[in-house]
């Protein structure tokens, strides 16, 4: 009763070390603050709090840049690993974020290829 008491604070300092800090330069292992889609940053928050259970954030961004169909397949394919903690009204705005995020990748990388001289 009391270990869980203590780690239920501990939880809540680093929560709350995150809220607090000005400027936290990197949110967990996920996106440099810089790379969060503007506009999207509380869908970001709830993709981070929900993907991150299981293996790094950067196993699901690493990955080349995905179409929505593929996100979509991913997220509910997650979501039914045993205690995955996603729920399906988490669903739309990690989905929001992952293609806000894929459609802002893709033509910074195609430009890329396509801008070297
Ligand atoms: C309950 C644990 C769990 C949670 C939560 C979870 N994943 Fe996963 N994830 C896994 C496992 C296990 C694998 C490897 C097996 C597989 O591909 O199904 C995996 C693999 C992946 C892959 C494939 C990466 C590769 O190596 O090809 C992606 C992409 C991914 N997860 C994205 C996500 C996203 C996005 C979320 C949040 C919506 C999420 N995961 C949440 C367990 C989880």
């Amino acid at each position: 009763m009391k270990r869980r008491t203590i780690g239920g604070l501990t939880v809540m300092a680093c929560v709350f070390a995150l809220l607090a800090c000005p400027r936290p330069p990197h949110l967990g292992d996920g996106l440099p603050v810089a790379a969060v889609p503007v506009g999207f940053e509380s869908e970001y928050q709830l993709f981070a709090a929900r993907c991150s259970k299981c293996h790094a954030l950067s196993r699901a961004l690493g990955a080349a840049p995905k179409d929505d169909e593929y996100w979509k397949v991913y997220v509910t394919r997650m979501r039914r690993q045993p205690q995955s903690g996603i729920s399906p009204e988490d669903e739309p705005p990690i989905l929001r974020f992952l293609h806000a995020y894929s459609v802002r990748r893709d033509p910074v990388e195609a430009g890329a290829e396509a801008g070297a001289p």
